[in-house]
């Protein structure tokens, strides 16, 4: 089964009005293969989201970096699923592994509704899985520059795939996308990107490259 392309830009805690902006008027302007082969998604910060819906072009599209997974009500500081749905936005990020050794976040508090746990990895039998995309990001591979070659990559996401078919069904497993993360870039995704069981990427530190190259011409 073909698995569209997937390529997510977690901005995680950095930017300003003026720099969302500029990103956004950069993003406008790229080349990127049509909508029904890549999913493009960018994830600003909570308070960035509407401002970037509102300028983002229309083939792209929003995620949220977090969000309460259960009903909201008296629960301080949190943004609950269905504001997101109420603000049109489509995707969330759950359980990004700096929310769970930064922050202390656990499976349950990220994913209560999921029944099966292996490792630090949880899947989930009562999701439904054509909303949900996979994101593998080794630890040491985030923000360090040291991205997974492209075997490891493969091994990994191809056990991922092969516990999806064993705990939850063969159609999930061959329909569900699996992302790698981890120190991403222009340079070594082509390689990542051409792995049988690599659907895509999330992306940090490159998907705000712009905003590096920003503040060093300022500097400059
Ligand atoms: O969510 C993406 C992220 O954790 C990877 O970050 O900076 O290594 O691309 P980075």
């Amino acid at each position: 089964m073909a698995r569209k392309f997937f390529v997510g830009g977690n901005w995680k805690c950095n930017g300003t009005v003026e720099e969302v902006k500029k990103i956004v008027t950069v993003l406008n302007e790229a080349e990127v293969p049509p909508e029904e082969v890549v999913d493009v998604v960018v994830s600003p910060p909570f308070v960035f989201l509407s401002l970037v819906k509102s300028l983002l072009r229309s083939d792209f599209q929003v995620a949220a970096q977090n969000c309460w997974v259960r009903k909201g009500g008296a629960f301080t500081g949190e943004v609950s699923a269905e504001m997101l749905v109420n603000l049109g936005i489509p995707w969330v990020i759950l359980g990004h592994s700096e929310r769970r050794l930064l922050l202390g976040e656990t499976n349950e508090a990220s994913f209560p509704y999921v029944s099966l746990n292996f490792g630090n990895i949880t899947i989930g039998r009562i999701l439904d899985w054509n909303n949900v995309v996979l994101a593998y990001e080794p630890v040491w591979a985030i923000g360090t520059g040291k991205v997974a070659t492209p075997t490891q990559a493969r091994e990994v996401h191809t056990a991922l795939r092969k516990l999806l078919h064993d705990n939850v069904s063969p159609e999930v497993a061959a329909s569900t996308r699996i992302i790698y993360g981890g120190s991403v870039n222009g340079a070594n995704c082509k390689e990542l990107a051409a792995q049988p069981d690599v659907d895509g990427f999330l992306v940090g530190g490159a998907s705000l490259k712009f905003l590096q190259q920003m503040d060093q011409s300022s500097e400059e």
